[in-house]
């Protein structure tokens, strides 16, 4: 089943609850946070406490990207906040295994993010320890960039390795997703489609999720 994911990095933050209000009504069941620290990438924006807030106000899977230095530090707390996925940069783990272990031993689903110019070869020995692997489509830090077009290949390079290996584990894609080419990113084997501003700078980011949603799965029935 492909998911419609909606980043919350481009709602507006002062009226959050109402956001996802709207993107919950559109069919979304999983919902994406983007944590940055300034360091890993250039801007900053959530932590903990904000993740305890959406917490309290929805029961979507919510779905934590750590786009910061030393994940192991500080993903723990993200899944006491009540995330349901952490997912945590190859190139910020220098011991991934231990870590996708602990994100797991806590109760969470455990994600590797590759970013783009990060080869899919990497993952061949860990995939069995992830629950999902998440492929950035653009350099991460900021919403609202284009699709690095090379990225669909990894995509397929990804889905072949998990076909090899019988593994379930969904593929994850985030950055530049549109409505122009949610199509050829469903067709490439993605499975989580995480879209930001796309939805949320919509006038209607309930019917945009819904018309996603519709799209993706006439996608799917065009692949089989
Ligand atoms: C980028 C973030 C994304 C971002 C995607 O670093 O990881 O989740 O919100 O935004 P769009 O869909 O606008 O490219
Ligand atoms: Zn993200």
């Amino acid at each position: 089943m492909v998911e419609i994911v909606p980043s919350i990095l481009s709602a507006d933050f002062a009226h959050l609850a109402d956001e996802i209000a709207r993107v919950e009504r559109g069919g979304a069941r999983i919902l994406h946070l983007d944590v940055m620290d300034g360091h890993f990438v250039p801007n900053l924006t959530i932590g903990p406490p904000v993740v305890q807030s959406v917490r309290n106000i929805t029961r979507l899977q919510l779905d934590v990207h750590l786009m910061i230095e030393h994940p192991d530090r500080y993903a723990a707390a993200f899944v006491r906040a009540g995330a349901n996925s952490v997912s945590v940069h190859y190139e910020a783990c220098r011991h991934l295994d231990a870590t996708l272990g602990m994100i797991r031993n806590e109760g969470a689903l455990a994600g590797i993010v590759l970013n783009p110019a990060t080869p899919v070869a990497v993952l061949e020995d860990v995939l069995e320890v992830a629950d999902y692997v998440l492929l950035m489509s653009v350099n991460p830090g900021f919403g609202g960039q284009k699709l690095i077009p090379y990225v669909l290949e990894k995509v397929r390079k990804l889905d072949r390795l998990r076909r090899e290996k019988k593994l379930a584990l969904p593929i994850e894609i985030d950055g530049g997703v549109h409505l122009d080419n949610l199509g050829d990113v469903v067709r490439a084997g993605c499975d989580w489609i995480v879209t930001g501003s796309a939805i949320f700078h919509s006038s209607d980011p309930e019917a945009t999720v819904r018309e996603m949603r519709e799209r993706a799965a006439q996608a799917i029935a065009v692949k089989v």
